[in-house]
This record gives structure tokens, C-alpha cells and sequence, in this order.
């Protein structure tokens, strides 16, 4: 396994059976503002990923992600695309890296790709990155109850329910959420 801290040069490209998942580009963020723009897509995200189509936002975002934020080793942030039409698919989210141990995942997808498994394909890929590349002991996973098919796609991949938190702080709003959490066994 290689050092954690060799793997925050540059986003690691990471690939699935239908899906690539690479830094994202000045080319591919028009595409990424019309996933945003949609109200289903940001209906359970708690305002915690708005629009952001002018410049130089989208200078300062692209820096943060593949520069700064990398840099500092705060975030993996992925543009998920289809290998067979190469189309920007949505956005998963590695980060919040606690000690070389626990981490968070996020996602969003365009609502034109939803009910596919295209989202358990891509959390399948960065929960094995987590656990089997960055020596990680635990993923976890915030949704907020009324999002189902979020849970359902943390469920799929092994992460458990913990516990619902009441009103607890989502995006730039206050939300009931289910903690669902994959970890690794240590070995004793
Ligand atoms: C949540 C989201 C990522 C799911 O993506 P997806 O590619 O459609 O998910 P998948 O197809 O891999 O799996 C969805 C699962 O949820 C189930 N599901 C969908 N809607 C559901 C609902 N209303 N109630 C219960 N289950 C539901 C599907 O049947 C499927 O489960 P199954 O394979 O057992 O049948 C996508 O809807 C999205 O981007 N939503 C907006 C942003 C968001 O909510 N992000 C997560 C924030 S925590």
C-alpha cells in the first residue's frame, strides 16, 4: 500500500465497469452547472452546494479542488463520467480526513442518470479507495431521512445505519439525518 499522503498530488483517476471518475476540468463544468441547477438534485442537499457559474468562482472552485484543498489534504473531489458517452455524469466527494482514519462521502448525480446504480457503482469504487488505498478504518455517510435512495445506496455497499441525529447541521441548513457508516475490522 502506498503512503496516504503520496496519494494528494493530483486526484487519483479511478475507474468502474461504466464509469471514470477524474479532477474536473474547465470544459466539463457547464455540464456540472446544469446537474446543479436541477431542483431534484438539490432538493435534499441542504443548500450546501449552490450554483456557482460566474467568474472568478469557477477559477477559485477548480483551484480548491485539484490545488488547494488537495494540497492540504482535505478533499477528493471527483467529476463522475460515463465511459461510453463521456458525459459528466455528477460529483463524489472523499474528504474531511480525520487523522489518517475516518473520512466523509458525498455525491450528486444528474437526475437523467438517476435509478441506473450508477451512484452504488461510484461509491463502491471511492469506499475500496478509502478502505483498500488510503488505509482508511471508516467511511461515513450523512443523508438526510426523507433521502431513501441516498440510504439505500450507502446500504448496498456495506455502510450501516448508526443513528439518527435530530436537527443536526446539513449544507447551510439544519436537518434529521441517518449516520450510516462502513469500518473496517482491526484485527486484535
Ligand atoms: C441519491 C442519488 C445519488 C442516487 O443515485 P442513483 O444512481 O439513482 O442510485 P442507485 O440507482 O445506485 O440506487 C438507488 C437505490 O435507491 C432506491 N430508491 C430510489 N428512490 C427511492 C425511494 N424514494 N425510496 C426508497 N428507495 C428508493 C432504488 O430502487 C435503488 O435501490 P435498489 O437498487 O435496491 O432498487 C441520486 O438520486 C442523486 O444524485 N440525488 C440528488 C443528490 C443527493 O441526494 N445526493 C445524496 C446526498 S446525501
Amino acid at each position: 500500500m502506498k503512503d496516504f499522503n503520496s496519494y494528494f498530488e493530483s486526484i487519483p483517476e479511478l475507474e468502474t465497469e461504466r464509469l471514470r471518475l477524474t479532477a474536473f476540468t474547465r470544459e466539463d463544468m457547464d455540464a456540472y452547472f446544469d446537474i446543479l441547477r436541477d431542483p431534484k438534485v438539490q432538493k435534499y442537499l441542504g443548500g450546501g452546494v449552490p450554483v456557482f457559474d460566474k467568474e472568478p468562482h469557477i477559477s477559485n472552485w477548480l483551484r480548491n479542488v485539484n490545488d488547494r484543498l488537495l494540497k492540504r489534504k482535505i478533499v477528493f473531489t471527483w467529476c463522475i463520467r460515463d465511459k461510453e458517452s463521456n458525459r459528466v455524469v455528477g460529483r463524489i466527494d472523499l474528504g474531511g480526513f480525520v487523522k489518517k482514519t475516518a473520512a466523509d462521502i458525498s455525491y450528486h448525480l444528474s437526475s437523467d442518470f438517476w435509478g441506473r446504480e450508477i451512484a452504488t457503482e461510484a461509491v463502491e469504487r471511492v469506499t475500496r479507495f478509502g478502505l483498500d488505498e488510503l488505509g482508511l478504518v471508516r467511511i461515513q455517510g450523512l443523508v438526510r431521512i426523507e433521502n431513501q435512495a441516498s440510504i439505500r445506496v450507502l446500504e448496498k455497499n456495506g455502510y450501516l445505519r448508526e443513528g439518527l441525529l435530530h436537527h443536526y447541521p446539513f449544507g447551510r441548513e439544519f436537518h434529521d439525518v441517518v449516520m450510516l457508516a462502513i469500518v473496517r475490522c482491526i484485527p486484535v
